[in-house]
């Protein structure tokens, strides 16, 4: 048996906001980090909602969020108990918002209590993790970074705006663009795919390759945010039903010692893995062909594909190794049996197409070390 899941309801435009005005909210949480209070992305929201709603926002999320964050976030928001519950942000504040709620129905669970109702919306700032559909949510614990996944952390609503984009800076459209098509792709090629999956990953792997680099250069223009922001969407709710791949488990990993961020890290793997993956060519030849490639008779698509992915990042100022951005030797060859062991348990890691033994995935970590 399989399944294909669909939720949220997803409300998406330029006037996807008002949406909000047919809810009565009357206790209103919203979670999110300091950068979008400051840039005033929160009173987009706060304008939005009726004078008579109460409102309290916690703001205390920082990019890879912590169990600490979450856990100081659910006492806020049990103390308030409120209706409806907004994370708004990017990947980290919509992931730590998932987090309390996640736990406060442990908690609920463990004790025997009545479940409490929350209505939980979704509003992303990055395109993106696409979280704003998944059930999963990427928590750190030190050097540590665990992706939890539940059903229950699912959102009700999903509200894609593209006036939320307008801020980003061309290094964060840049990171988070290279995340959507690693989810995209993963998505792909990942032994759980279905044909439901596959539709989704694929027009989002168009959507990229139209729009990634154009958004880069013109961040204002509205066409390409808006493609962007549904090109993530559409791949969370692919990988949402397919898993992802080992990309990303390595990704989760190095992410968490060498504190990168998230879509640098994936785009920094992503090459080596696409050449690692032999199982998937076939796959990785769709994508290429998808993507308008030109590949020349008898070259290899997967080629072709791994080329375009080192192109668009040049552009868009990515480097192609760890060794360009300044990670240690020395910490980072100590910590590849920690790192092995931790890319081993994450639950990334059996979606992938081609399953590695130590010895190739320590060589497919020097690569990534030194780019070659
Ligand atoms: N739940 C999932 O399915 C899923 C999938 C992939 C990644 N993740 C996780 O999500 C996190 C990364 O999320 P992210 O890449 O969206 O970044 P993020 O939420 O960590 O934000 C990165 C930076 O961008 C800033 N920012 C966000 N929106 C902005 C805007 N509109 N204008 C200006 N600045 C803005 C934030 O303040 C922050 O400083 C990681 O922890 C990652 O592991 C989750
Ligand atoms: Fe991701």
């Amino acid at each position: 048996m399989s399944t294909f899941h669909i939720k949220p309801k997803i409300e998406f435009g330029e006037n996807s906001l008002n949406i909000l005005k047919e809810y009565n909210i009357k206790k209103c949480f919203i979670v999110t980090d300091n950068s979008l209070i400051q840039l005033k992305l929160i009173d987009k929201v706060l304008n939005i909602l009726s004078k008579e709603t109460e409102v309290e926002i916690f703001s205390e999320i920082l990019p890879n969020p912590t169990i600490e964050m979450i856990e100081k976030g659910m006492k806020s928001m049990l103390k308030f108990n409120p209706d409806v519950v907004i994370a708004l942000g990017g990947g980290s504040p919509i992931d730590a918002c998932k987090g309390m709620l996640y736990f406060e129905k442990k908690i609920e669970e463990e004790m025997a209590i009545k479940s409490s109702k929350r209505f939980f919306i979704a509003i992303p700032t990055t395109s993106g993790t696409g979280s704003e559909v998944t059930s999963y949510s990427v928590v750190s614990n030190g050097e540590k970074k665990i992706a939890l996944s539940n059903d229950q952390m699912l959102p009700d609503l999903a509200i894609l705006n593209p006036s939320f984009m307008e801020t980003l800076p061309s290094h964060i459209i840049a990171d988070t663009g290279m995340d959507v098509l690693t989810h995209a792709i993963e998505s792909f090629v990942s032994l759980k795919k279905n044909c439901f999956s596959n539709a989704m990953a694929i027009e989002s792997i168009k959507l990229i390759g139209k729009n990634l680099i154009e958004h880069y250069k013109n961040p204002k223009e509205l066409k390409y945010r808006e493609n962007i922001q549904n090109a993530s969407c559409l791949a969370g709710i692919a990988f949402n039903n397919s898993s992802l791949g080992i990309n990303h488990s390595i990704a989760h990993t190095i992410g968490a010692i060498f504190k990168l961020s998230h879509g640098r890290a994936n785009a920094i793997i992503m090459p080596y893995i696409i050449e690692a993956n032999t199982k998937a060519r076939e796959d990785y030849e769709v994508i290429s062909k998808e993507l308008e490639l030109n590949i020349v008779k008898e070259q290899d698509g997967k080629i072709v594909l791994i080329n375009y992915i080192n192109e668009i990042k040049e552009i868009m100022g990515i480097p192609n190794c760890l060794e360009i951005i300044g990670i240690d030797f020395e910490k980072f060859k100590n910590e590849i049996p920690e790192m092995i062991s931790e890319i081993r348990k994450d639950i990334c890691t059996s979606g992938n197409p081609n399953i590695f033994d130590n010895e190739s995935l320590i060589k497919i970590l020097f690569k990534i070390y030194f780019g070659k």
